[in-house]
């Protein structure tokens, strides 16, 4: 007999309903074929999505995606029922769970060149990088956010973003606590100020969610999860696979570094185009926020995380560098995948 969860043909609804099941590892290994077949089936998945191009593999990524994030969210709370929670440390799904991942980390792996890695000193590469991504030249893309979009494209922009926006530094929460050192004072208290030292008010997602209020938007964390382009989802992805992984810990301060570091320039578009048709005075809403806090995060990154793991941990340092650069390249495409979210909207064409 077929299980019921079995028979979506959308992979990403076998996944949301898997998680669903009672029991179901020992229900499972009481159906091998079953277990088997949704093996075989996110194989082709990912055959499809990171190892051919085109249209078919752009729907391929977004679903191989969305099972990923299904699989994600688990290690946060949603405030939403315990009960949703019962298969959080499922060997099946901690399995499908990789199985996912590792082709995707794969493919982003693959495209940074390993000689951009080839520094003769880790230090002041680190330094240089960031001095370039701290305020480089507008793009086209983030000059056409500031002058031209529309409302349509702005509220798109917001329902593209709050995936991200409304549980903003969730990841970093999976990267705290453990043994006390200087790196990790630091990573706190910036998670502190993230979560505006513990009241909601100044939380930095509150200022996301009046952001969707002002424009009549649902500010619940996935109401626009069916927008939200497979890039950006990746980004998401990454940032758990960094997070929950304590042998990616140099990584995922090398990425982080890059984020704080580089989010003054990569919402000044944003904030623009939020400025210009007088949603906001410039000062108080959520891209006006980061640009001015981030810069103060950006340089604690630097001199207080960054700089002390390179002398740390002199074998690693390449851990350092890639995690900023890959970081780089991710957010890069998510950037643009937004972008060309914001633009279709305006076309009327989603
Ligand atoms: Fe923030
Ligand atoms: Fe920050």
């Amino acid at each position: 007999m077929v299980p019921t969860w079995l028979e979506h043909a959308d992979p990403h609804k076998v996944i949301q309903a898997l998680i669903k099941v009672p029991h179901l590892d020992e229900q499972l290994s009481r159906m091998p074929v079953a277990e088997q077949t949704v093996r075989s089936r996110l194989q082709t998945l990912n055959e499809l999505a990171w190892n051919t191009q085109g249209a078919a593999a752009e729907i391929a990524r977004l679903s191989a995606q969305r099972c990923l994030y299904e699989l994600n969210r688990l290690r946060l709370y949603w405030g939403d029922d315990p009960e949703l929670y019962i298969n959080e440390r499922s060997c099946v799904l901690s399995q499908l769970h990789q199985l996912l991942e590792a082709p995707w980390e794969a493919w982003l792996e693959q495209r940074l060149p390993s000689e951009d890695l080839e520094v003769p000193d880790a230090a002041s590469a680190l330094i240089a990088w960031a001095e370039r991504d701290r305020a480089p030249s507008p793009t086209p893309q983030s000059q056409w956010l500031a002058d031209s979009m529309s409302i349509v494209g702005y509220r798109r922009l917001l329902e593209v973003s709050s995936l991200n926006g409304l549980v903003e530094a969730s990841q970093l929460s999976r990267a705290l606590g453990g043994a006390p050192t200087s790196v990790q004072a630091t990573l706190s208290r910036i998670f502190v100020e993230e979560y505006g030292a513990g009241r909601l008010a100044k939380k930095h997602s509150t200022y996301f969610a009046r952001m969707l209020e002002q424009q009549g938007l649902s500010t619940a964390p996935e109401a626009y999860f069916e927008r939200v382009p497979w890039e950006v989802l990746g980004a998401i992805n990454h940032a758990f696979y960094l997070a929950e992984n304590k042998q990616q810990y140099l990584r995922f301060c090398g990425a982080f570094t890059y984020t704080e570091t580089s989010t003054p320039a990569g919402f000044w578009g944003y904030a623009e185009a939020t400025k210009r048709p007088g949603l906001s005075d410039g000062q108080n809403d959520f891209w006006a926020l980061h640009v001015r806090e981030d810069e103060r995060h950006g340089a604690w990154m630097i001199e207080q995380v960054a700089l002390p793991l390179l002398q740390q941990f002199p074998g690693r340092q390449r851990d350092v560098l890639r995690g900023y650069l890959q970081q780089r390249e991710v957010e890069n495409l998510a950037g643009r995948a937004t972008y060309n979210a914001c633009r279709e909207a305006e076309r009327g064409l989603s």
